[in-house]
């Protein structure tokens, strides 16, 4: 079996035509540091990502750039993807069968990138990894996903409400930067 990586992911993607909407959309993989602490994972490519073949470059990743340099992060820092791997039609959410279709791309991109903490960014991301947690409960605060022997290779889950949730409900904009700050500090206990 050839090593799983990143560039074999990609190829087999753009082959694969697991659900219907896969057949009129472009394949969105995720992006980023290779090596990355840190990753990232929203719900589906939208309209520019679909366009770009990227994830998070239209409005919503403007604002996640910058709420990742609020931080002091770049996006070459850290890595970024989604749940499903194509745009739903008009943006609509991604169905559950969508979502289950499309784990095991998701698992493979964890599996490569091994991060420390993954960052879902919304209920559907939340939901990969926690059915019964709602992101308006969990949101800001760490869990952990796997606990090692040695504490320092634990693994983190950090919820975070969706950065387009806050472009809709501004009201959810200062959520977002406390969110971030509690990341960063979240990261600098994991650094001791
Ligand atoms: N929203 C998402 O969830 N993912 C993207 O890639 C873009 C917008």
């Amino acid at each position: 079996m050839p090593t799983l990586t990143l560039d074999l992911l990609r190829e087999k993607l753009k082959e694969w035509k697991g659900i219907g909407i896969a057949k009129n959309a472009n394949p969105v993989l995720g992006e980023g540091n290779e090596k990355a602490e840190i990753m990232f994972i929203g719900e589906a490519p939208g309209e520019q990502e679909d366009k770009q073949g990227r994830p998070f470059v239209g409005p919503a990743g403007k604002f996640l750039d910058q709420l990742l340099e609020g931080i002091g992060l770049k996006r070459s820092d850290v890595y970024i993807s989604n749940v499903v791997k194509f745009r739903p039609p008009e943006n609509r959410d991604p169905t559950p069968e969508e979502k289950e279709a499309c784990m095991p791309w998701l698992q493979a991109e964890i599996a490569i990138i091994k991060p420390k903490i993954v960052v879902p960014l919304g209920r559907h991301a939340l939901g990969h990894f926690f059915t019964t947690l709602s992101i308006s409960a969990a949101h800001g605060k760490a869990q952990v996903l796997r606990r090692a022997q040695d504490d320092r290779d634990s693994m983190y889950v950090f919820p975070i409400y969706h950065p387009a949730a806050a472009l809709h409900n501004p009201g959810l904009r200062q959520a977002l930067i406390d969110d971030f700050a509690g990341l960063k500090a979240f990261l600098a206990t994991q650094k001791k």
